[in-house]
């Protein structure tokens, strides 16, 4: 596979630094619009189940052509079709990067002819039709009424925001539980309120060594036997590639996936059984193609009309033009609350990189920071810095047409909310009084779905791995490892025998000074 050509070293780049200085710092919006009259419909984007707005954008049409030739000329499409087919694009773990295929219907013509795809997309499918199969049984049983996830990372975020995010079609009579962190407070909590012979533990891991999860799954384990729990194979699921290690701990049901499936684009796979557990087989497969309906829309639409293309191109803009450093998420549905912590992980986890595919460090900056709460509570906390703060901080919404609840009067005055401050935000207000003034002139975007739906949702996330997968590729990185995590893991192993034996030798006086105070 050749090597993409970097963002930074196109034609365009330079001609977008000019274009930047000439036209883009000093953007008015409330002037891009006075002086043309189709903005929003240029800057709109329907794609399935998502409507995107991305007008209330400190761009304009020049920059965005450019930022488009820019993305050919990176051969955005090549490498997103050498993905769809199943190349090892995840070049520093030799890998294929396959979640898409976790999503395609049975019998649909594959984009590529690689000679394991094809046998994977039928394995995909005999795992997904067993998993649903279970789901569905777990879902009628009356003895089972909590289930707890155990996993940390892709192995928990997922799940644990779809689930909330689809509580409308919760399974009546059970309860979800989500224990990622190795903090046994949390393990503990959940515990506490649980009978073992009405609960059904989820051990999810796609290596089944992750020691938060190891951990808490051996506890989990040792609480249900001293409780006087029977059946361990009833009561114990492991969703994992690593069948060996789930065995070896004693636990003989599992759900397999595979190695060109990153954690953090796993939802799909075997680590859903939560949410399948919670929608059933149907909402699942909602959810499936909903997403599926994304994949094709992001492998088949011009760039220019392509949402994901469209939003990374306006990413790259804002971090290596405008100098922004993040960007918030708001939500405006309380079922989409862990929205913001999901995102973290997809885009920071995957982008945060400070060196492209060969190695060699970048010039420019990548990943911003997401951060973000739902809309309504964040409105009453950091909203005022969003407004009148020294930085331009770019602002999220996702916002749901529908509701599904019968309560008179909110959603409209939710509705209304969202609408209001990405209003406020552009438009401003002068005022006199410096405390009281609104500078105006602060971009947004506005996702706009229909309903919350297992579909909407599924296209909704794919949407976000795309625009990641696309930024990605553009800054020339591989948006599919995480080295990073791993330093840490390795100086806790240390760091937790040093605390028991409370040898110092070697240690920089701070790490030193502090074992000594946490061993009291
Ligand atoms: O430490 C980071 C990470 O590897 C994530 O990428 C992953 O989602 C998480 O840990 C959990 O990994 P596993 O599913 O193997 O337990």
């Amino acid at each position: 596979m050749s090597m993409p050509v970097r963002c930074d070293a196109t034609p365009q780049w330079p001609l977008l630094r000019a274009h930047f200085e000439a036209a883009g710092r000093d953007l008015d919006l409330r002037q891009a619009f006075a002086g043309d009259t189709q903005r929003f419909a240029h800057f709109s984007q329907p794609a399935p189940h998502v409507f995107a707005d991305l007008s209330k954008n400190l761009w304009d049409r020049q920059a965005e052509a450019l930022l488009l030739d820019m993305a050919r000329a990176c051969g955005l499409e090549q490498r997103r079709d050498a993905m769809f087919v199943g190349q090892p694009v995840n070049c520093t773990e030799g890998r294929a990067v396959l979640h898409t295929l976790l999503r395609r219907p049975a019998g649909l013509a594959l984009p590529g002819d690689l000679p394991f795809v094809a046998p994977a997309l039928e394995q995909v499918h005999a795992t997904l039709d067993a998993m649903l199969d279970h789901a569905d049984a777990v879902r009628a049983d009356d003895g089972i009424t909590d289930v707890v996830n155990i996993g940390i990372g892709g192995s928990d975020l997922g799940p644990h925001m779809a689930v909330l995010a689809l509580d409308a079609y919760r399974a009546p009579g059970k309860r979800f539980h989500f224990v990622s962190n190795i903090d046994g407070h949390e393990l503990h909590g959940v515990l506490r309120g649980l009978r073992p012979e009405r609960t059904l533990f989820l051990v999810a891991s796609k290596t089944f060594t992750t020691i938060e999860t190891m951990t808490n799954a051996r506890s989990a384990l040792a609480w249900f036997a001293d409780q006087g729990g029977r059946d361990v194979a009833r009561h114990f699921t492991a969703l994992t590639v690593n069948v060996e290690a789930a065995r070896a701990l004693g636990i003989t049901r599992t759900f397999g996936f595979w190695d060109w499936v990153g954690g953090r684009y796993s939802l799909w796979s075997a680590i859903g059984l939560p949410l399948a557990i919670a929608i059933g087989s149907a909402g699942f497969r909602g959810l499936l193609a909903g997403a599926h309906a994304m994949d094709e829309h992001f492998r088949t639409a011009p760039l220019a009309q392509n949402l994901p293309v469209r939003l990374a191109l306006l990413d790259l803009w804002y971090r290596n033009f405008h100098g922004f450093t993040s960007r918030c998420l708001a939500p405006y549905h309380a079922g989409l609350a862990r929205l913001p912590a999901y995102l973290q992980q997809l885009e920071m986890e995957s982008n945060g990189k400070r060196v492209d595919l060969a190695g060699r460090p970048l010039p420019m900056a990548t990943s911003p920071v997401l951060w973000g709460e739902p809309g309504s509570n964040g409105q009453h906390a950091f909203f005022q810095m969003l407004h009148q703060g020294s930085d331009v901080l770019p602002l999220e919404i996702v916002a749901v047409r529908q509701c599904a609840h019968p309560l008179p009067g909110h959603h409209e005055m939710l509705l209304a909310n969202a609408l209001a401050q990405t209003q406020a935000l552009m438009v401003g207000r002068a005022s006199e009084d410096g405390h009281r003034h609104f500078p105006g002139n602060r971009p947004s975007s506005f996702l706009l779905l229909d309903a919350l739906t297992p579909a909407s949702l599924g296209a909704l996330i794919a949407l976000q791995e795309h625009r990641v997968f696309a930024s990605g590729s553009l800054w020339g990185i591989n948006s599919f490892d995480q080295w990073g995590v791993e330093l840490g893991k390795v100086l806790a192993c240390d760091l937790q025998q040093r605390l028991a034996s409370g040898d110092l030798s070697g240690l920089d006086a701070s790490t030193a000074g502090l074992l000594s105070r946490l061993r009291g």
